[in-house]
């Protein structure tokens, strides 16, 4: 599969933003995360009457690339409508961090605003896998 140029993936997250559902904070984001193979991911923030309940965008993308089978990442591209470019945050870059320590992570503005990170730059020592007593038990890898 041909990868994405990172304006596919500009594009992807800024229309990812427009479906997210965040009636309560009236902050909308999306996020599109490119697999190892090529692959795009959207997602948005999906909010709840019971606030705790709301999810934000990038785990909504890193859960659907997972249940399509998707375990390696590049490149993340979150969009907001905020001033300056917003970076994931701290459960979110617990979660990236799991399956893509070094991902490549873009944040750009309705505005034109725009900021890259390295996601082990935003979240040094990282809690990882190997830190857990015993073997990883996953049926599926
Ligand atoms: N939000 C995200 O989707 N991603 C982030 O990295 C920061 C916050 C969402 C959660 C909530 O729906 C809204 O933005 C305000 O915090």
């Amino acid at each position: 599969m041909m990868e994405p140029a990172l304006v596919v993936l500009e594009r992807a997250a800024l229309a990812a933003m427009g479906r997210a559902y965040a009636p309560y904070s009236r902050f909308r984001v999306g996020a599109a995360l490119e697999g190892g193979d090529g692959s795009l991911h959207a997602g948005c923030n999906v909010e709840n009457a019971s606030f705790p309940a709301g999810t934000c965008a990038e785990r909504v993308a890193l859960g659907r690339a997972v249940a399509d089978g998707v375990r390696h990442f590049r490149r993340l591209v979150i969009a907001t409508e905020a001033a300056t470019p917003t970076p994931p945050c701290g459960i979110c870059r617990q979660a990236l961090s799991e399956f893509a320590p070094a991902l490549e992570v873009t944040s750009i503005t309705a505005g034109g605003g725009r900021a890259t990170w390295r996601l082990d730059a935003l979240l040094p020592d990282a809690f990882v896998p190997a830190q857990l007593p015993g073997p990883a038990r996953d049926s599926s890898s």
